[in-house]
Formats: structure tokens, C-alpha cells, sequence
């Protein structure tokens, strides 16, 4: 549709892929539903999934780092190992494959080229694949033996933001539909989730001004920034650092909090920005502790966490959603923490330096 790759009233395409969130969220549910409320997926893919033994999760950039959230889908849900590789490492170090591995490759574009090795690499050893795209018809979908859309229109920008959140909503949804193949007990609707997972990106997407006002007062002029988090937080931690370093220039690194004290911690000075994510019960408190040692060490710490969580000195509350589904919302204050940060430095937000939207090249 010609409409969806023009940027309408938006300075930047980035911006407004950021506010089609909530929207893609709803179509994901959509496309994914049958009219009386069942999960919709081919029956082929439901088979491929109950019949493997382990899947290889493969992508790049920020498709990996979807890639890191399904995983803890597919284990916790569905019951099933999953290892994930960044394509262009794959090859190196191949792992032993288990006795019926399916291989999971996350391409928005449908068309990286270390990802595509893979796939031809692993067709010719006679294993199966699916293709999880933004592209129908790309050359991973087309090569693969299944497809599944990720139904979030065109993306435009070089920093992928909608097709992230996409890629997690698809991948919960497949650990769903699989763990029900398995006739495994689920205390989760995915539907009814993500419908709230929506309302909470719209809450988030309304916020602007506020995390402009935390750019405008904590990275201004910033050579570097860290985010910290613990589990499923420190893979938003590790993606909220790719936004912000390819499109501001920053130079940002996502760190396990429990890491820190092994060496990160050394990087630390006065005024180091750290953000912190903390939207884990679980690891709450860990993570609070982390917060304070780098603060001890002259950090200026923002704690983006969860409703519920929350203490009062934390720079930002994200809205409740389920516990699995964090990841979907707090990106997206890191999503735009990196486009004020971008726009504040005068950066070309679209089209940042030395990137390509899709690289088809090795
Ligand atoms: C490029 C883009 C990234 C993207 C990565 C993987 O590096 O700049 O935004 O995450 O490729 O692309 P894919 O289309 O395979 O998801």
C-alpha cells in the first residue's frame, strides 16, 4: 500500500514505524486468530514444530535480538531447546545438531545474505526451516519450507523498530500454538495478552516528551551509555543499546547486570549514563543493587521499570503487561530514547551513517 511507506505528517519514518506499534500488535492478533478465538497457524507448521527435537534459532542485528526473547518462549512454553546464533557465526563454529533439528530464521527483509548462507548450508544437510518475515515472497521466505508473516508493513527506517516488536508477538504466538500441538497445560493467553500489550504501547507512544526531556537532560552530550538488566530485560538492554548506537552514535553496550562487577564496571565515571531496566520481579531486587553500585560510582542512572516494580525514584514507568510479554514494551521508550538522541545531534535518523537496511552481502 502506497500510503504505508510515506511518512504522512512524521519528520521521520522512525517515529512513525515506532507509533504503528500498537497497530501492528492488533493485526498480529488478527491475522493470527480464527473467527471463534483459536490460534491460526498452518498445520504444517504446527507439525514441523511438535516433530523436531531442538531448533536453531538463526538471524542478525536486531532479528537476533528477537531471536533471544523467542527463545525463552519456545523453552518455557512449548517445552522445546532452542539455541540462538547470529548468522554470520553460524558457519564457524557449526554446533552438533540434535537428531531432528527445525531451523527458526528471523529476517525482517527476508534477504541478509549471512542468514541465507545458512539456509543453503542447512537445506543441503537436509534439515527443514522457517522463515519468519516481514517479506512474503523474499528470498528466505521463498527458500524455506514455511513462512510465517509478521504483518507489520513496510519499515522504512534503517533502525528496525516495529519489525522487533513483531518478531516477538509472532514468536510467543508459535510457542503457543505448539505447546497446545503438545497438549501442554498453558496459563497464558497470547491474544488476550497482546491486546494488552497494545494498549501499553499506546500509553508508551504518548509519552514522548517525557523521555525527550530525559534524553535532553542525560545524553546530550554523552560520548558513551550502558544499559543494564537482568534475563529477559537484559535482551531489551542489548537492543536498546544497537538503537542507540546506530542511529545517535553513542557508543552504547547492553550489559547483564550480574556481569557488571567482572570487569563493565570499570568503565564507569562520573556522569556515565546507565540505564537500567528492571520489569523482572524476580530479578528486581538484583538489578535494584546493581543500579547502586553504579551510582556509587558516579553513574547517572535512569531506571525504566515496570508498574507494580516501581520505586520512587525511577526515571520512567512502563504499564503492566505479562511478565513473557515485557520485552514488547519497554523497547519502546529505548526505541525512542535512541531517535531523540539521534535528533538531538543533528544525526540522520533514517538513514544513519555506514548502515544498509538489509545487507545482501557476506
Ligand atoms: C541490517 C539492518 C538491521 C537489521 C539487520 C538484520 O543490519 O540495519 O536493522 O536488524 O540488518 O536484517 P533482517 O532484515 O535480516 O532482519
Amino acid at each position: 500500500d502506497a500510503s504505508d511507506i510515506e511518512k504522512g505528517t512524521y519528520p521521520h519514518f522512525m517515529l512513525k514505524e515506532i507509533d504503528e506499534q500498537p497497530f501492528v500488535m492488533r493485526r498480529i492478533i488478527k491475522e493470527y486468530q480464527t473467527e471463534d478465538n483459536k490460534l491460526k497457524l498452518d498445520a504444517d507448521v504446527r507439525q514441523a514444530m511438535k516433530a523436531c527435537d531442538r531448533i536453531y534459532i538463526i538471524a542478525a542485528g536486531t532479528s537476533y535480538h528477537a531471536g533471544l526473547v523467542g527463545k525463552e518462549f519456545i523453552e518455557k512454553l512449548a517445552n522445546i531447546p532452542v539455541e540462538v546464533h547470529i548468522a554470520s557465526e553460524f558457519s564457524y563454529n557449526m554446533p552438533l545438531l540434535s537428531e531432528k533439528p527445525l531451523f527458526i530464521f528471523i529476517s525482517q527483509s527476508g534477504e541478509t545474505a549471512d542468514s541465507r548462507a545458512v539456509l543453503v548450508r542447512i537445506k543441503e544437510l537436509g534439515h527443514s526451516a522457517l522463515t519468519i518475515t516481514n517479506v512474503p515472497g523474499s528470498t528466505l521466505s521463498r527458500e524455506a519450507d514455511y513462512t510465517l508473516n509478521l504483518y507489520a508493513g513496510p519499515e522504512i527506517a534503517v533502525a528496525s523498530t516495529k519489525a522487533y516488536t513483531a518478531q516477538i508477538a509472532v514468536l510467543a504466538i508459535l510457542a503457543v500454538d505448539t505447546a497446545q500441538a503438545k497438549e501442554l497445560e498453558l496459563d497464558f493467553d497470547p491474544m488476550q495478552e497482546l491486546a494488552i500489550v497494545a494498549n501499553a504501547m499506546e500509553v508508551l507512544t504518548d509519552q514522548k516528551e517525557a523521555i525527550e526531556e530525559l534524553v535532553r537532560e542525560n545524553l546530550g552530550t554523552t560520548r558513551n551509555a550502558f544499559f543494564i538488566g537482568r534475563s529477559t530485560d537484559y535482551h531489551v538492554c542489548q537492543e536498546g543499546s544497537l538503537k542507540l548506537k546506530e542511529i545517535s552514535y553513542i557508543q552504547a553496550e547492553g550489559f547483564a547486570g550480574g556481569e557488571l562487577k567482572h570487569g563493565t564496571i570499570a568503565l564507569i565515571e562520573e556522569g556515565t549514563p546507565v540505564i537500567a531496566i528492571a520489569t523482572q520481579e524476580n530479578v528486581n531486587l538484583s538489578i535494584r543493587g546493581n543500579v547502586q553500585e553504579v551510582a556509587a560510582r558516579g553513574a547517572n542512572t535512569m531506571v525504566f521499570s515496570m508498574k507494580g516494580l516501581e520505586q520512587d525514584t525511577d526515571a520512567f514507568v512502563i504499564p503492566h503487561v505479562h511478565e513473557l510479554l515485557t520485552p514488547l514494551a519497554s523497547v519502546v521508550p529505548m526505541q525512542l530514547l535512541a531517535y531523540y538522541a539521534a535528533l538531538h545531534r543533528d544525526c540522520d535518523v533514517d538513514k544513519p551513517r555506514n548502515l544498509a537496511k538489509s545487507v545482501t552481502v557476506e
